[in-house]
């Protein structure tokens, strides 16, 4: 059974009423309405990473009777500051899991840390801080209770220029993406959290995510090629590294939503990938009840109008022969073996301990805040930081004697008389906590301002927005520094054209490009930031801009100014971001990270304007958005469609230079093209030799310059048949002045394969692939071939 009636009824009317646009309908040859079903839904295997936690498991769950397993596999109104909670059972003292937000840090609570968002993580290119993050981040998840994390976020991956949950992801290249996801996940659930990897899949705009009055969501359409090369890639990673919970998204895919779509759950998640995890719906995208449970939802949240409040219509359907118990089973064995997966058994907190639903309710502390944190904390607002332009030796600062700061981004929250931004409650927007003392509305009204005017951000806003600890501002670190260096100080935060002084050392000018969850951006510039820059430029010859940007953030209205001598893109530190950037425009640390995307000269460049899809046409109730680009999304289509970046994705100054040499490429022995080399027994990710390293590629580094920094370089492949090239390969290291480092780079064989659509599998083709190291996708001065 598809669930897909109501578009096939209105397809078979709009085919039968013979109009010009009926016959446009027709003339698409591949898209409408058409994801293939894919039943049954395949049981968790138990496959050997999991294969304890699988038999544990099946042993729970066969003391349970049908209605308590149905009672599990739904949400219930929270006792807690948890987003969500499954049923229990009680019978067995089983207590059920807590789900909260989100992937930058647990949301609406007291006593836990604002971590540098998806964005900041993705532009510092470091593994390790990935890791580090998750880790210490999951554990104060455990403290306060909460099983499941809802994060990593992978989709949107970034095709929508314009999303407004871009930042909440790390990087629109996949195996950027794929790679710090695979970090997050692992951190996360070595801290015994289990990470749900979210959205699945191509929850590419906020515009239409979800349905509204007679408008469906809107329909993602994508080729099957595109989807594996693209969008599944970096949630093969998540799963791959063990990711215990998926959760599917609001749109629909090919006309049918993501949470009922058997082709996505039963086909690709669950047979595909091997994941033996439970898929979770976003809250609320559950759009109906057995078509759902067939095809591969495991627990809706946060409660089921379609499973009935405990699960009773599930039971219901078993008894009157419409759905099988084993998918009942399933749905629960899948949800308890996560459980077991990461020893959540064993001395797991209380649910939601320490976090009443109402956080100003009285309730006795439970910190959360590992002192061990401190160190990623800043270390990953650090490395977030890209500076793309320095000219007249603008930054480092050295002791200056007088600093003009401007612009609404300087300033703490508080200082503009509200807390830390965090929520969005009942329509308006508010900002959360500096300390626990409350929200205090921002804007009122529905739609988020492009801009967000009253201080600096240090996430962005909805569910991925975090509770931080403190907020150090960028003027906050200012004035200690300036403490230390006898500089004096002149701000104006509030005139878009202050005044200068003109024995100013420099003007540092603050703005931002606020984004949110549940709508897309209004643009990537806006006129009032742009005008605050010109019209300090044009009175400070030594003018320094600094841009919070959740998301790409266009400068072409002034980067090319003579008296703007640098530029940061600072993205989304969390609580730490003044602390840091101070520590690097002193140069007490060397900026040390690259763009996770491309900075295009103009909205033009991108594809669609870098605009989501609206309703329209023959299509104003079933919202489209035909992803006829393919894989071509950022550097690929400047690539393909020889389009000059303004700054091109992996693009990053550092304050010394490296070169590049020796490029040693190597293939190992004995590599097969055949598709499927046997033995390969499909592990969670996939067919178990696509991971297999099949070549690796080395390279040195030497640090040319006057300051030991750290690189990141880069490798970028030319696959027969695909895009010019492709990131595979990353490495960040620390190069001492003079020193050089060599770096290693390990090809997998799905890192050079590609999707055959006819036999729906992975392909090593042989031949040569051009290769490329350096220091951005443009700047790649090793070249070479590997001969496969
Ligand atoms: C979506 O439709 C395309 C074109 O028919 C097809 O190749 C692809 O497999 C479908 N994907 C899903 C998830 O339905
Ligand atoms: C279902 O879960 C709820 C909420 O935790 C619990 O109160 C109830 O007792 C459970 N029902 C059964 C049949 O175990
Ligand atoms: C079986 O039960 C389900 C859930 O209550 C209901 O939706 C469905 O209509 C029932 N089917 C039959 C044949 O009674
Ligand atoms: C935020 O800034 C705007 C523009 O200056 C102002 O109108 C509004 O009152 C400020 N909001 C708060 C809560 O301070
Ligand atoms: C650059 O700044 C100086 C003041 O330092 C000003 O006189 C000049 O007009 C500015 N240049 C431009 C192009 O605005
Ligand atoms: C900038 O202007 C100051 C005076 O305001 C002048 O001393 C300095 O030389 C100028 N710098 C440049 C690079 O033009
Ligand atoms: C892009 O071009 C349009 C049309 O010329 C212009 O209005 C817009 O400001 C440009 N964008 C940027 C970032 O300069
Ligand atoms: C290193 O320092 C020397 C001497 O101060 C200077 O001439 C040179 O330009 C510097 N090199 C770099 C890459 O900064």
């Amino acid at each position: 059974m598809v669930s897909l009636s109501i578009w096939q009824l209105v397809r078979a009317v709009l085919l039968s009423t013979a109009l010009t646009s009926a016959a446009e309908i027709t003339s698409d040859t591949h898209f409408y309405g058409q994801s293939p079903p894919v039943y049954p839904s395949p049981p968790m295997t138990g496959t050997p990473s999991w294969a304890a936690a699988n038999a544990k498991a099946v042993a729970l769950v066969s003391q349970m009777t049908l209605e308590e397993k149905a009672n599990i596999t739904v949400g219930y109104t929270p006792r807690t500051g948890c987003s969500g909670e499954t049923g229990t059972v009680p019978r067995l003292n089983w207590p059920g899991v807590c789900i909260s937000d989100a992937g930058n840090g647990l949301r609406n609570t007291d006593f836990v840390n604002g971590w540098p968002s998806g964005i900041h993580v993705g532009a510092s290119w470091n593994r390790n801080l990935a890791y580090q993050r998750a880790l210490h981040m999951g554990g104060e998840f455990k403290t306060k209770g909460v099983h499941v994390a809802l994060g990593p976020v992978v989709g949107p991956l970034g095709r929508v220029a314009q999303g407004g949950r871009n930042w909440e992801g790390f990087s629109n290249d996949p195996y950027l993406c794929g790679t710090l996801a695979g970090e997050t996940v692992r951190g996360m659930q070595e801290a015994g959290v289990t990470a749900a990897t979210k959205h699945y899949i191509a929850n590419e705009q906020e515009t239409n995510r979800n349905p509204f009055g007679d408008v469906e969501a809107f329909s993602a359409n994508i080729d099957d090629k595109t989807l594996h090369e693209l969008y599944l890639w970096p949630f093969a990673n998540a799963v791959h590294a063990g990711a215990g919970s998926i959760m599917c998204s609001y749109n629909r895919v090919n006309n049918s939503y993501s949470c009922q779509n058997s082709k996505l759950l039963n086909g690709i998640l669950k047979t595909e990938l091997g994941f033996e995890g439970f898929v979770v719906s976003d809250w609320g995208a559950q759009h109906t009840g057995l078509s759902s449970a067939t095809a591969g939802l495991d627990v809706a949240m946060p409660s089921s109008s379609f499973w009935g409040v405990d699960g009773g219509y599930l039971t219901q359907a078993v008894k009157n022969g419409s759905l099988a118990e084993s998918r009942v089973t399933d749905m629960a064995t899948r949800l308890v073996a996560s459980w077991y997966q990461m020893g959540q058994d064993v001395g797991f907190p209380a649910r939601g301990v320490g976090m009443p639903s109402i956080f100003y309710t009285p309730h006795p502390p439970v910190y959360a805040r590992d002192p061990s944190s401190k160190q990623f904390l800043i270390d990953g607002a650090l490395e977030g930081h890209v500076l793309v332009k320095n000219v007249n030796n603008a930054l480092p600062l050295k002791k200056p004697k007088l600093l003009s700061i401007y612009g609404y981004d300087a300033p703490s929250p508080l200082e503009m008389n509200v807390g830390g931004l965090n929520d969005f409650i009942g329509g308006t927007w508010v900002y959360g906590y500096e300390s626990v003392l409350g929200y205090i509305p921002f804007i009122s009204g529905t739609a988020p301002p492009q801009i967000a005017f009253n201080g600096t951000i240090i996430s962005g806003g909805g569910s991925g927005a975090n509770s931080p600890a403190y907020i150090s501002a960028p003027f906050d670190a200012i004035k200690e520094q300036a403490y230390q260096d006898d500089t004096s100080l002149f701000w104006d935060f509030m005139n878009v054209d202050p005044t200068v002084d003109t024995n100013t050392d420099a003007c540092l000018v603050f703005i931002n490009a606020f984004a949110t969850e549940a709508d897309d951006r209004a643009g990537l510039h806006d006129d009032y930031s742009d005008a605050l820059i010109k019209n300090v430029a044009s009175k400070c010859n030594n003018t320094i801009v600094t841009i919070h940007n959740a998301g790409i953030r266009l400068v072409d209205q002034w980067i090319e100014h003579p008296n703007i001598t640098a530029v940061i893109f600072a993205h989304l530190p969390g609580q730490d971001s003044g602390r840091a950037l101070i520590q690097l425009m002193y140069g007490q640390q060397s900026f040390s990270g690259k763009l996770p995307y491309t900075v295009a000269k103009n909205e033009s460049a991108y594809t669609n304007g870098g605009k989501p899809s609206l309703p329209e046409g023959d299509y104003t109730l079933f919202p489209q958005s035909t992803f006829s680009e393919g894989v071509f999304i950022d550097y690929k289509y400047f690539d393909q469609k020889n389009i000059k970046p303004r700054y091109e994705f992996g693009f990053g100054l550092t304050y010394t230079t490296f070169s590049y040499s020796n490029l040693v490429i190597k293939k190992l022995d004995g590599v097969s093209t055949a598709p499927t080399p046997p033995p390969s027994p499909i592990i969670p990710g996939g067919i178990a030799s696509l991971w297999d390293v099949v070549a690796q590629v080395t390279a040195t580094i030497t640090n040319t310059g006057n300051m030991t920094c750290s690189e990141v370089a880069q490798l970028y492949v030319r696959i027969p048949g695909g895009p010019l090239k492709q990131l595979r390969g990353f490495s960040k290291v620390g190069v001492p002045v003079g020193g050089t480092v060599t770096v290693e780079f390990d090809l997998m064989r799905r890192d050079l394969s590609t999707w055959d659509v006819a036999s729906q599998g992975w392909v090593l083709q042989g031949g040569g692939y051009d290769l490329w190291v350096g220091a951005s996708s443009r700047d790649l001065p090793l070249k070479g071939t590997l001969m496969i």
